[in-house]
């Protein structure tokens, strides 16, 4: 028998995009979300789970001890803090769940952005210059990034991933502020958002890669430092090498998302961080032929599948409609994170928000 998936945090185009590749292969998945609101629990691959919030980390994990699956089920966090929770009690849950990321003494490294960049000089790969005290940051050159070691509480808290400085006082302000996130100050590479590229991949445990995607961001929301809005595949042997490099140093095994910006003053990828999970547009992925929820189920279900790499098309995706921003339609045919033919109750709960706005 075939086990059920779990996936965790569906509240947006992440959750939404994984429950519809498992769900689209036939497995049974349930969806997990503390909030009613989540979008995933409008798809009809999902069977909606009101789970505590993760924050409260031992109800969290109680409840999903508690879950009937019947069988060892992959499990498919698509935030980091679901993820570090589940992967915290690793030992707890390990009876029930199959992981598709490493275990907590590996990954907790890779969730230090400090330690990721320490991976990446390490193993050769360029990365933003970068210190861990504010008085470094006149030799950097202004402007300059502000950003948490550990994104669990940060976003939650400020509402955005990282501070942008432009003087030395902003400097000391951002370091007082997220004294408790273990801040570091980065450079900003120069360059528009269409210069930051992904390396999208599974690799199995014995460190194969089972499934390939590399892609560009056209524009992000907000702009300099957001999240994807629009997206493009693309292949770039040179960041699929190093990003798999990185991904070695750090023994990093299962899902993940490498992501480095192109420096137009010298052309080097420079490292923005890795991300051991899905990311939010990786339904690109699946739309060139690179179903990463699905193989990774497949893997962990011991079905292993053939490797797989992206067809050569050079797809779209994008968020087409968002509350106070104006539509991001793009040239048909290219891939909309909410709207789905064959799924339809997301996008129709998603209008009715955006009209209610
Ligand atoms: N040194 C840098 N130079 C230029 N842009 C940067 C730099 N660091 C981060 N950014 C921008 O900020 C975005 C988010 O930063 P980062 O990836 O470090 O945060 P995060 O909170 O881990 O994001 P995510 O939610 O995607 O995991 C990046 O995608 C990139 O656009
Ligand atoms: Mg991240």
């Amino acid at each position: 028998m075939r086990p059920p998936a779990v996936v965790v945090d569906v509240g947006w185009v992440n959750g939404l995009a994984a429950i519809r590749s498992l769900g689209r292969a036939g497995v049974d998945v349930h969806a997990v979300d503390h909030r009613r609101s989540a979008l995933g629990f409008r798809s009809r691959y999902a069977r909606p789970l009101l789970s505590p919030d993760p924050q409260d980390e031992d109800a969290f994990v109680s409840f999903l001890e508690s879950l009937e699956l019947g069988a060892p089920a992959p499990i498919f966090p698509t935030h980091d803090e679901p993820l570090n929770a589940i992967a915290r009690a690793g030992e707890r849950l390990g009876e029930r769940y199959l992981f598709p990321f490493p275990r907590w003494d590996v990954l907790s490294r890779i969730q230090s952005k400090r330690s990721q960049l320490e991976a990446a000089e390490k193993a050769g790969i360029a990365v933003p210059r970068w210190a861990t005290t504010s008085s470094a940051a006149d030799e950097l050159g202004y402007p300059v990034l502000v950003k948490p070691s550990s994104t669990e509480g940060f976003k939650r808290r400020f509402g955005r991933q990282a501070f942008r400085c432009e003087t030395r006082p902003e400097v000391e302000r951002a370091f007082a502020e997220a004294e408790e996130y273990e801040p570091l100050v980065q450079e900003f590479i120069p360059g528009g958002d269409e210069e930051l590229y992904t390396l999208g991949s599974y690799l199995a445990a014995d460190g194969e890669p089972l499934g390939l995607f590399c892609g560009r961001k056209l524009r992000q929301t907000p702009p300099g430092v957001g999240t994807c809005r629009v997206g493009e595949a693309v292949w770039v042997e040179e960041v699929v090498d190093q990003g798999l490099r990185l991904l070695r140093e750090l023994r990093h095994t299962g899902l993940s998302q490498v992501e480095f910006k192109r420096d137009p003053r010298d052309g080097a990828y420079r490292l923005m961080e890795v991300n051991p999970r899905l990311w939010q547009w990786h339904g690109l992925a699946t739309a060139c032929g690179v179903d990463l929820p699905r193989i990774a189920f497949e893997d962990l279900a011991g079905e292993r599948p053939d490797p797989v790499s992206m067809n050569g098309r050079r797809r779209r995706w994008a968020i087409t409609l968002l509350p106070g921003e104006r539509p991001a339609l793009q040239r048909p045919p290219y891939v909309d994170a909410v709207f789905a033919r064959d799924d339809l109750k997301p996008a129709l709960v998603q209008a009715a928000r955006l009209l209610r706005r």
